[in-house]
C-alpha cells in the first residue's frame, strides 16, 4: 500500500503540473483582478451636422500598450456642428457646454489635469473654411478658448484632413478588432498576423475610404505609412469633399432644380411618390460650394420652390449616377471624378450613415446588403414605397425617411461603380456602429495616435514567446499529459489485477 502511493503521488503531481501549464499556456491572460487605476482622454468629434464628445479610459499602468483603451463614455452635443454657429459669435463655444460639464463630473478629480483634450473638426468646417477661412479660424479659436477654460489638459483643436480622417478610422476599426497586437497568455502581446480590415466613413459633408495595399499607389497624396507596433502599414486613404449625405442630397436637389428650369414645383425621382415639401433655394441648396458649379446665372436664393416625389426607382438612379463622373481618368484607374484607387482587399467595416442605412435597407425590405443584385432588388423596392408604408416600418419620422431612397442608391453607386465592390467583394463589408462597446468613427484612433497610445516601436512583442517555441512548450506540457496519464492507468489496471489475485 505505501509503495503504491509513494509512486501515485509523483504521477498525479506531474499530472496536475501538466494541466497547470497547459492552461497556462492555453487560456488568455486576465487582467488582475483588483480594478486599475485609469487615465483618461477626450476627443470631441466636431462633425458636419453635430459635436460628439467621446471620454476614453485605460490602465494608468498600461500607459502604451494596446487593446486596453475602452471608451468610457459618449455625448452628444445638442444642435448643429460648429460650422453651422458661423455668423453666431459665442454659439459654437456654448453649444459644448453640457458635454464639457458631463466630462468634469464623469473624470475623477486628480485625474482631470493628466486628460488630454482633443477637438477635430472634419467636412463641415473645410466647407466653412472654402466659404469664408476668417470665419472658421474665429469659430475654431472660439471653441479653443473655451476648451482651454476646462481643467483639462488642452491639446488642439484643428481641421482635420480628409486622408488623416479616413486613416484614423482605420486605426480605430484594426485597434478595435484586436488586429494589431492581442493580450497573450501570460500576460504577454502577441502579433495576432491578421489582416487588417479597411474602413468606409460615410459622414454628413464627406466620406472615406482607407485601406491598407500592396500595389503601388499612383498619387503620393492618397498614400500613407502608418508605424505601429513595429509594424509598417501603407495606407490607401482618401476623402471625398462634398460626398457626404447631406451635401451629396443638396447637389442632387441642385442638379433636379438645375436641370428642370427654376420653377415653383420641381419633380424629385427618389423621393415617395406625392411626398411633397417646400425649400429655399439659397439656404436648402446653393449656399453650399458643393453646389455652386450647378448654380443657375440668375435666381432669387429667399425663393421657396415646392419638390414633389416621384418614387422612381430608375430615374433616381440614372440621377444620381450624373453626380459621378467616371471618366478623365489620368492614372491606370480611377474610383471617380479622375482620383486614382487601387483594387479593394480584404475585408472591410464600413460606419456612421453606411451602417444607418444598411440598418434602414433592412428595416423596409429585410434584405441584408450581401450581393450587388441584392443591393439593387432591395433599393428598387424602397424607391416603391409610400411614405406611410416607410414610417410605419421603421417608426421614424417623415424627414428622416424621405431621403432613404436617394441615399441607398448613393450608396450603391459610390460602393459598386465608384469603389468597384463586386460580388466578391461586397459580402466582405461588416455594417456596423460600435464594435468592443466604442463607437467606430475617427475619435478613438485619432486619440490612439496622438497621445502615443500605439507606438511605432514594438512593446512587450520582444518578451512574446513567438509561435515555434509556444508550441513546443505545449507540446512537452501535453506529452508529460499523456505520460502521467498512461502511467496512472497502468497503475489503476496493476491494482485491480492485484486485487483479482487477492480474490
Ligand atoms: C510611453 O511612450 C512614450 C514615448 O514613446 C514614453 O515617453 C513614455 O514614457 C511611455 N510611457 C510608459 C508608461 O511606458
Ligand atoms: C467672413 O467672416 C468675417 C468675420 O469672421 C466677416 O467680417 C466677413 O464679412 C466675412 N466675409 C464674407 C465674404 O462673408
Ligand atoms: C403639397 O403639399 C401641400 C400640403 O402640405 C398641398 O397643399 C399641395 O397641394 C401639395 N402639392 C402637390 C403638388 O401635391
Amino acid at each position: 500500500m505505501a509503495l503504491r502511493c509513494s509512486r501515485t503521488i509523483p504521477a498525479l503531481g506531474l499530472l496536475t503540473l501538466a494541466i497547470v501549464g497547459i492552461l497556462l499556456v492555453v487560456l488568455p491572460a486576465r487582467e488582475r483582478e483588483t480594478p486599475p487605476e485609469h487615465m483618461y482622454g477626450i476627443v470631441l468629434d466636431a462633425g458636419s451636422s453635430h459635436t460628439s464628445m467621446y471620454t476614453y479610459k485605460w490602465p494608468a499602468d498600461k500607459q502604451n500598450d494596446t487593446g486596453i483603451v475602452i471608451q468610457h463614455n459618449e455625448c452628444h452635443v445638442e444642435g448643429g456642428g460648429i460650422s453651422s454657429y458661423a455668423g453666431f459669435p459665442g454659439g459654437a463655444a456654448k453649444s459644448l457646454e453640457i458635454c464639457l460639464e458631463r466630462a468634469v463630473k464623469d473624470i475623477p478629480k486628480y485625474r482631470h489635469h493628466q486628460t488630454s483634450l482633443y477637438l477635430g473638426a472634419t467636412a463641415g468646417m473645410r466647407l466653412l473654411n472654402i466659404i469664408n477661412a476668417t470665419e472658421s479660424q474665429r469659430v475654431l479659436k472660439e471653441v479653443e478658448n473655451k476648451l482651454r477654460s476646462y481643467p483639462f489638459k488642452f491639446k488642439n483643436a484643428t481641421i482635420l484632413g480628409g486622408q488623416e480622417e479616413g486613416a484614423y478610422g482605420w486605426v480605430t476599426v484594426n485597434y478595435l478588432l484586436e488586429n494589431f497586437v492581442k493580450f497573450g497568455f501570460v500576460g504577454r502581446w502577441l502579433n495576432p498576423g491578421r489582416e487588417t480590415v479597411g474602413a468606409l466613413d460615410l459622414g454628413g459633408a464627406s466620406t472615406q475610404i482607407a485601406f491598407e495595399t500592396s500595389e503601388k499607389v499612383e498619387d503620393k497624396d492618397n498614400v500613407m505609412e502608418l508605424k505601429l507596433y513595429g509594424q509598417t502599414y501603407r495606407l490607401y486613404t482618401q476623402s471625398f469633399l462634398c460626398y457626404g449625405q447631406d451635401q451629396f442630397l443638396r447637389k442632387l436637389l441642385a442638379h433636379l432644380i438645375t436641370t428642370a428650369g427654376v420653377k415653383p414645383q420641381v419633380a424629385h425621382p427618389c423621393y415617395p411618390q406625392q411626398f411633397n415639401v417646400s425649400i429655399t433655394l439659397g439656404k436648402d441648396v446653393f449656399n453650399s460650394p458643393c453646389t455652386k458649379s450647378y448654380r443657375p446665372a440668375q435666381y432669387d436664393p429667399q425663393m421657396t420652390i415646392s419638390v414633389v416625389g416621384t418614387g422612381d426607382y430608375q430615374s433616381c438612379l440614372d440621377n444620381i449616377k450624373k453626380l459621378f463622373s467616371f471618366d478623365n481618368c489620368s492614372y491606370s484607374k480611377c474610383s471617380f471624378n479622375g482620383v486614382f484607387q487601387p483594387n479593394v482587399r480584404g475585408s472591410f467595416m464600413a460606419f456612421s450613415a453606411f451602417f444607418f442605412t444598411s440598418n434602414y435597407i433592412k428595416l423596409l425590405t429585410n434584405i441584408p446588403v450581401t450581393s450587388p443584385s441584392r443591393l439593387k432588388e432591395a433599393n428598387r423596392l424602397i424607391c416603391n414605397m409610400t411614405m406611410a408604408e416607410m414610417t410605419q416600418k421603421t417608426k421614424q419620422k417623415e424627414k428622416h425617411m424621405k431621403n432613404t431612397c436617394a441615399v441607398s442608391n448613393f450608396v450603391q453607386v459610390l460602393l459598386l461603380q465608384g469603389y468597384s465592390f463586386d460580388e466578391h467583394s461586397l459580402p466582405s463589408i461588416s455594417f456596423q456602429k460600435k464594435a468592443g462597446g466604442a463607437s467606430v468613427g475617427w475619435a478613438l484612433g485619432c486619440m490612439l495616435t496622438l497621445s502615443n497610445l500605439v507606438p511605432a516601436e514594438s512593446l512587450g512583442m520582444r518578451k512574446a514567446l513567438p509561435p515555434g517555441p509556444w508550441a513546443g512548450i505545449l507540446f512537452l506540457f501535453i506529452t508529460l499529459l499523456l505520460g502521467a496519464l498512461g502511467y496512472l492507468l497502468m497503475m489503476i489496471y496493476r491494482n485491480a489485477r492485484f486485487k483479482e489475485g487477492m480474490v
